[in-house]
């Protein structure tokens, strides 16, 4: 692997999620994989998942961990180019990229969408810009369009916990008080529409991801249909597509947050969601305080994403 930026840059999903496994029971065999190697893990946005997975990833295969929250920490980036830089960013993404790949052998990057520019965002302008001037191995830690080591973790667990060959997986939109990307369902439905699932996207009419990312999916807006039989279900808030950003006829869909009832014919379906997540609006106490729940045992399996992914991306700068 060269680079993780989607699923696209993963030869078989399989072999990664059973690399994951093995590394899941033998955390420190590859301890010196990473000698001397150094990740650098640059945040424009918040995390507690990724951040801390990722770093504990790169501990468990012997390497430096180094962390800037830029947008805390950093200089104030200007991203445009050609800007006269005569306002409130103080350096351009072209120089802070190129230094930062001068410091590490590997760069993980966070760039949340604007949610404002379809275009700009679905163009991963910032995120690319990291990629070109950075001059390193670059791994998403979650881009403006995708989430993929979140997806990787997904795909872990539901291989670890599924009672049957080819589970039917059930990704739902929930409600939220705010606009939020569609990156962590659109980089899902892309992992689920390569796995060896039965996958359905239920959510309410407005809400219809790109097409590039769920080509292959049932897509219905009945959610008590899609729930039936369901062994997994991925629960979810994102805003539109279109109209890029925003959530149409919010207050009628109250009623889309996932209850203990609600799951009653499904097949005593596990509940998964990325985290964080709010209480009562996007998932009820019950579900999250019950048997239903995985989403902490989903969470614990970032570190094993994140250690495969590394794994591999070392093993390949070795070989260069
Ligand atoms: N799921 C996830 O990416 O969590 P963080 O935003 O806390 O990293």
């Amino acid at each position: 692997m060269k680079q993780f930026t989607s699923v696209h840059d993963v030869t078989d999903i399989n072999a990664l999620v059973a690399e994951a496994l093995q590394l899941k029971q033998d955390p420190y065999a590859f301890l010196q994989l990473g000698k001397n190697k150094t990740i650098g893990l640059v945040f424009l946005n918040p995390s507690l998942r990724t951040r801390m997975s990722t770093q504990k990833a790169a501990l468990n295969l012997g390497m430096n961990a180094m962390v800037l929250n830029i947008d805390k920490e950093g200089w104030a980036l200007e991203l445009q180019d050609g800007a006269v830089m005569n306002g409130t960013s103080v350096e351009h993404v072209r120089e802070a990229a190129a230094v930062l790949g001068q410091y590490v052998d590997l760069l993980g990057v966070r760039s949340f969408p604007g949610l404002t520019d379809r275009e700009e965002d679905y163009s991963e302008a910032i995120f690319n810009k990291f990629v070109e001037y950075c001059g390193v191995p670059v791994i998403s830690l979650e881009s403006a369009t995708r989430h993929p080591l979140q997806s990787l973790a997904d795909l872990i667990t539901i291989t670890e916990l599924k009672t049957v060959a080819r589970p039917k997986v059930v990704l739902t939109w929930a409600p939220h008080i705010k606009p939020l990307p569609q990156a962590v369902p659109n980089s899902f439905a892309e992992w689920m529409c390569r796995a060896d699932v039965d996958f359905v996207i239920t959510h309410p009419e407005g809400y219809e991801l790109s097409k590039e990312f769920t080509l292959g999916a049932t897509i219905t807006h009945n959610q008590d249909e899609a729930l039936a039989t369901a062994d997994f279900v991925y629960v979810k808030n994102w805003s539109a597509y279109e109209p890029y950003g925003e959530m149409p006829g919010l207050d009628n869909y109250n009623n889309w947050m996932l209850t203990n009832d609600k799951l009653i014919s499904s097949n005593n379906a596990k509940v998964m969601h990325c985290l964080p997540v709010r209480r009562n609006l996007e998932l009820s106490d019950e579900i999250l305080n019950g048997p239903h729940s995985i989403v902490i045992h989903e969470a614990g399996n970032r570190v094993w994403a994140a250690q495969a992914v590394l794994k591999q991306l070392l093993e390949n700068l070795e070989n260069q």
